[in-house]
């Protein structure tokens, strides 16, 4: 482990461009809202100073509204596509339109509880921006009160090409887009990345976007894929909470108030609205055609790190991890390796990514699930050890896949899997 904690470190010190990391060199040349979080957990290891100013520059792309962009681009650079022209935001500091999976919260609830004293004025600060940007969450992307978070495009979801999507998409209407040229596939073998026709609509919803001047509420009333999905939903529950940890510990009772109705309703709202009993299992449901979907995905077992607590959904889950763990040489892969539409190495729709991983170990591990636990854990390590630290990973074979010298998976090492 030694030399593999060295290597984590330099990867995280060479991807620095200077208080924001970017994912990995080429494919992702900017600063991505996930990824950052992440990555300040890494830095936290062995320079908490560093973990702070990753989110303090994450969110200086920080919209009036709440909202914390996916991507902000810093400078443009013609290496990636689509950059800030195709977004067309309109913002001091270019950004894409909308968010990304809220970690923020938790990581900034870890940071602040390993150095009270370091970090006291720092999560302080962070604090309401935070919590603007939770509200807009729940205000925007669950417009109705769910209990549930939608994504207004795949890549919102952090889950590109997850099969949850192919129904759903087959509503974004592509006869507008004009040529583009894509630029991942000139860094990374085309098998290994989301189709043609996926990236059609992908740059069909970013022009939709961008036709409402990403004005939050006319997206969420008239985007074609309004899409519940377990991943943000759990993701944005587990944050919540962390959130509230906060609120209590700097005295906001008010805010305090308002997180716990948000805690409340996300508990009963996602067994109700996400939980299929005919997949057993949560899936998305498809908010425009009020339609579950039909498979089990890596975000399925994000609900035990959301602090459900729910015998029943919670003993399918231990079925479901079990079957998979049978067929998996590793665990856990992004979508079920027993269904047609699994593939090994395409991205979401197979591959294990490691920060799934640790958010799937780290529930099971606070619920008392030790060996399932373990069993995530090592097959993270055995992947890093074996295939380096790749962007994502063949749960059949172990290869590495995608982007190398991966900014989160030396991350990942680093808090999670060593
Ligand atoms: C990409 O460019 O593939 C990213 O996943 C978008 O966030």
């Amino acid at each position: 482990p030694g030399n593999l904690d060295t290597q984590a470190r330099s990867i995280l010190k060479e991807n620095d461009l200077g208080g924001y990391t970017i994912p990995t060199r080429g494919l992702y040349p900017y600063q991505w809202n996930w990824d950052s979080a992440f990555v300040a957990r890494g830095f936290q290891t062995f320079d908490p100073d560093r973990a702070w100013t990753e989110i303090e520059t994450l969110f200086e792309g920080q919209w009036d509204d709440g909202m914390v962009p996916h991507i902000v681009f810093r400078k443009d650079d013609p290496s990636y596509f689509p950059g800030p022209s195709v977004w067309g935001t309109k913002q001091a500091l270019p950004t894409s339109g909308h968010s990304q999976p809220p970690v923020v919260a938790t990581v900034v609830r870890d940071i602040y509880e390993a150095d009270r004293e370091a970090g006291e004025a720092r999560a302080r600060a962070l604090f309401p921006k935070i919590l603007a940007w939770h509200r807009w969450f729940h205000r925007y992307r669950d417009p109705d009160g769910l209990g549930v978070v939608a994504v207004i495009h795949p890549w919102e979801s952090g889950r590109d090409n997850t099969p949850d999507w192919d129904g759903p998409m087959q509503a974004v209407d592509t006869s507008n887009i004009k040529p583009y040229v894509r630029k991942d596939t000139s860094h990374v073998d085309p098998s290994m990345r989301p189709l043609k026709a996926d990236y059609d609509r992908y740059l069909a919803i970013v022009d939709f976007g961008r036709s409402c001047g990403w004005d939050a509420a006319r997206v969420a009333r008239d985007c074609p894929f309004f899409v519940a999905d377990p991943g943000m939903t759990f993701i944005l529950l587990r944050a919540d909470r962390d959130l509230l940890a906060l609120a209590q510990a700097f005295g906001e009772d008010e805010a305090a108030q308002e997180i716990g109705e948000w805690i409340e309703r996300a508990e009963t709202g996602a067994i109700r609205h996400l939980w299929s009993d005919e997949v057993e299992g949560f899936v998305s449901r498809d908010l425009r055609k009020n339609k579950l979907m039909d498979g089990i995905s890596s975000a399925s077992f994000l609900s035990v790190y959301a602090g459900i607590a729910d015998e029943r959904t919670n003993a399918a889950l231990a079925r479901q991890f079990d079957r998979i763990a049978e067929k998996a040489t590793y665990l856990m892969p992004s979508w079920d390796p027993e269904d047609s539409r699994f593939e090994h190495l395409r991205y979401w729709r197979g591959p294990v990514w490691a920060v799934v991983n640790s958010m799937i170990g780290r529930g099971l591990l606070e619920a008392g699930d030790f060996a399932r636990a373990e069993r995530i854990r090592a097959d993270t390590a055995r992947l890093i050890e074996t295939s380096g630290f790749a962007e994502y990973y063949s749960p059949v074979t172990g290869a590495g896949a995608g982007g190398g010298a991966f900014s989160w998976t030396a991350a990942v090492w680093l808090f999670f899997a060593r």
